[in-house]
């Protein structure tokens, strides 16, 4: 057993969401639904980061928009920054310090490994930036900074999580002795657990049940945005593929029914039911009937935070103030560790 395990942290949430444009359902299901329940049963630090979004072109004359979008959706969806804390990565200077000593801690054949690398640098990987490559490393030192002992994520960010746990072991036993001369007992690092599942973990596009709703498809038809009107929710949910066959009234009848399963599984995380209650109440019902359904329960639950999100971001200087007090508490916490860090490391500081 290692050492960390044996070391109580307290417990805490950290999770980030990329500010890259166009909020979608699939982020609000997929992961802002999850923040918001998480704030009952943990001390929880959601961050806005703007550092790995520029690990691909993000045009400057949008960036701050989408910052302040991400923001908006968080505070609209229930997430309460006095009680816990929210901000945006690029105000906290230590993340990226900590994520220096982090480059000096993984080894390339563990960066090698990450497929979500793999997929975004495509085919023309020499063109892909350095910042992509260690996009892990800084993943890692966001949740470290804070030693985060739980991070809700996605299936998709299962590998980073654990690339996070390696790099928290290595620093662990590299630095053991330094560690625990330096007072800070058996492990500096937790090693963080992921928090993954939730009804509709994985939201699938519109258009196609095998494919991720996702900001870059080129069609809007194939995702609702969280500032979509009702009209438009009401139209992209007529126009959403289906089969021909009536729904099944169990969950083995969606079986090989991608969209089917798909529509039936955004039902089911929007009234917080499971799937087989949906079934149990619609079984037999053909989509259009189903699709009416799911067009009202959309509108009544996505509107009030579509609204709120319209409302909030009409105030700039709102949120930027926000954002301001959320980074002021974070840095107090990362610049213990960072300074920790330094000390453990053998670094030089003023005192
Ligand atoms: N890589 C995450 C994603 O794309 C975003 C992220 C960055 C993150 N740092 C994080 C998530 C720390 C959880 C914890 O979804």
């Amino acid at each position: 057993m290692a050492a960390s395990d044996r070391q109580a942290f307290p417990e805490r949430v950290f999770s980030g969401v990329q500010p890259t444009g166009n909020l979608h359902l699939g982020n609000y299901l997929g992961a802002i639904k999850r923040f918001v329940q998480l704030q009952e049963r943990f001390d929880c630090i959601y961050c806005v980061v703007d550092m790995h979004a520029i690990t691909t072109w993000q045009d400057p004359k949008e960036l701050a928009g989408q910052i302040r979008e991400v923001t908006a959706a968080f505070i609209a969806a229930g997430i309460e920054p006095e009680k816990h804390i929210v901000f945006n990565q690029s105000q906290v200077a230590e993340h990226a310090e900590l994520a220096w000593v982090f480059n000096c801690i993984a080894r390339l054949g563990w960066l090698n490994r990450m497929t979500q690398f793999k997929e975004k640098a495509g085919k023309d990987r020499e063109n892909a930036s350095v910042g992509l490559y260690a996009y892990p490393t800084l993943m890692a030192a966001d949740i470290l900074a804070y030693k985060a002992t739980h991070v809700p994520v996605g299936e998709d960010q299962k590998q980073h999580l654990e690339l996070t746990r390696d790099i928290a072991q290595k620093f662990n036993n590299d630095y053991a002795d330094s560690i625990r001369a330096h007072g800070h007992g058996d492990a500096f690092f937790p090693l963080t657990e992921p928090l993954i599942g939730g009804p509709a973990a994985r939201v699938m596009s519109l258009r196609d049940g095998t494919k991720k709703m996702s900001k870059s498809d080129p069609s809007d038809y194939s995702r609702i945005n969280l500032t979509d009107d009702a009209d438009a929710v009401a139209q992209k949910i007529r126009k959403a593929k289906t089969d021909p066959e009536p729904l099944p009234s169990e969950e083995k009848g969606l079986e090989s029914r991608p969209e089917a399963d798909n529509l039936v599984g955004i039902y089911a995380a929007l009234a917080d039911v499971p799937k087989a209650d949906v079934l149990r109440d619609h079984g037999g019902a053909q989509f259009s009937a189903f699709k009416g359904a799911l067009v009202d329960l959309s509108v009544a639950k996505m509107g009030p935070i579509g609204s709120e999100m319209k409302r909030l971001t009409a105030d700039p200087g709102h949120i930027d103030r926000i954002l301001a007090e959320g980074a002021d508490r974070a840095r107090g916490m990362a610049r213990e560790t960072m300074a920790a860090v330094k000390d453990i490391v053998g670094f030089v500081r003023p005192r």
